[in-house]
């Protein structure tokens, strides 16, 4: 079987170095590109990650820089959540800068997808300015993806805003030019984040898997404060998941919309599940996930890597 091509547009971001590493040693993907984008903490940071995952994966998987900025508004980071780096907890080895592309971050995507030979998925886990700068500039690409399965937005509440999920809510305008592209979409939301848990025995075990497993364990220690013991939420892992093994996930196909005038709703995404909007679906919206499937599958990828 031909292994899946595909682009991981990333902002490390602790729960995107897990999700990187489920698709770097898995058999089936071929991640052929990974790009930066600012988001959980600065472009220069969350690129400096990336390099610093692949000297420590051992793997040479080119990267290129994006965007500094959401497309309208300044960058609210998360490094109270991921940590000033936002990577926190582990000492990395240095970043392996010779996979650094000269090409930004939209024009490598552009010549990757032209240029293969089978349609390509796109994996944004991070704001998405990147992808709806490469879907305005070059629409001509949109006939050489396969789909976009994204970590982003919520069916539920928020956790930039009440309503608001932090990748959608970041650069809403971005992510309204995704969801109106036409492109098939795979929506895996914070909500199924929510039961996308590992539990203080999972990480434990995992320091017994080699080296990937004890960097999680270290980085989890620091990861969102107390809850290493309650249970950390695998966000970015979820569209991983979905590519991986679907069948832990209810999918519901929808409409979704994003809010951009909202006074307290900016960055919603308004997921139509009952059909007031009289829309026809434009997305594949993953409503449950099977958590206990979910917990025995992200240890056993885990296990898989170096
Ligand atoms: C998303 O926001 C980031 O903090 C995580 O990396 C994930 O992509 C969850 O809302
Ligand atoms: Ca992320």
């Amino acid at each position: 079987m031909n292994k899946r091509p595909v682009i991981i547009d990333t902002d490390p971001g602790i729960d995107d170095a897990l999700a990187i590493a489920i698709a770097l040693f898995s058999d089936e993907l071929d991640v052929r590109l990974i790009t930066t984008v600012a988001g959980n903490v600065s472009l220069k940071n969350v690129t400096n990650n990336t390099l610093k995952l692949l000297n420590f994966f051992e793997k040479d998987i080119p990267v290129a820089v994006g965007a500094a900025q959401p497309l309208i508004e300044p960058l609210v980071d998360a490094s109270n959540v991921h940590g000033a780096s936002g990577m926190e907890g582990f000492d990395f080895p240095e970043p392996k800068t010779d996979l650094l592309l000269k090409d930004h971050a939209v024009n490598a995507m552009r010549k990757v997808i032209m240029e293969s030979e089978e349609p390509v998925t796109l994996v944004p886990i991070a704001p998405m300015t990147n992808i709806a700068l490469l879907l305005a500039m070059y629409p001509e690409v949109k006939k050489n993806i396969r789909e976009i399965v994204m970590m982003g937005g919520s069916a539920g509440r928020g956790n930039k805003g009440v309503m608001s999920e932090f990748n959608v809510a970041t650069d809403p305008e971005a992510a309204k030019i995704v969801f109106d592209s036409g492109l098939p979409i795979v929506m895996a939301g914070l909500d199924v984040g929510w039961s996308a848990l590992v539990y203080p025995q999972d990480s434990e075990k995992m320091l017994d898997m080699g080296k990937t497993g004890q960097m999680a364990y270290y980085l989890f220690k620091r990861y969102r404060g107390g809850s290493f013991n309650t249970g950390l939420k695998m966000y970015d892992s979820c569209a991983m998941a979905y590519l991986l093994c679907p069948e832990m996930f209810k999918v519901e196909e929808t409409f979704v919309d994003i809010e951009l005038n909202g006074e307290m709703t900016r960055g919603c995404t308004v997921v139509d599940l009952k059909g007031y909007l009289k829309k026809a679906p434009n997305a594949k919206v993953c409503t449950a996930i099977d958590g206990e499937k979910f917990r025995e599958w992200f240890l056993e990828s885990v296990s898989r890597c170096i």
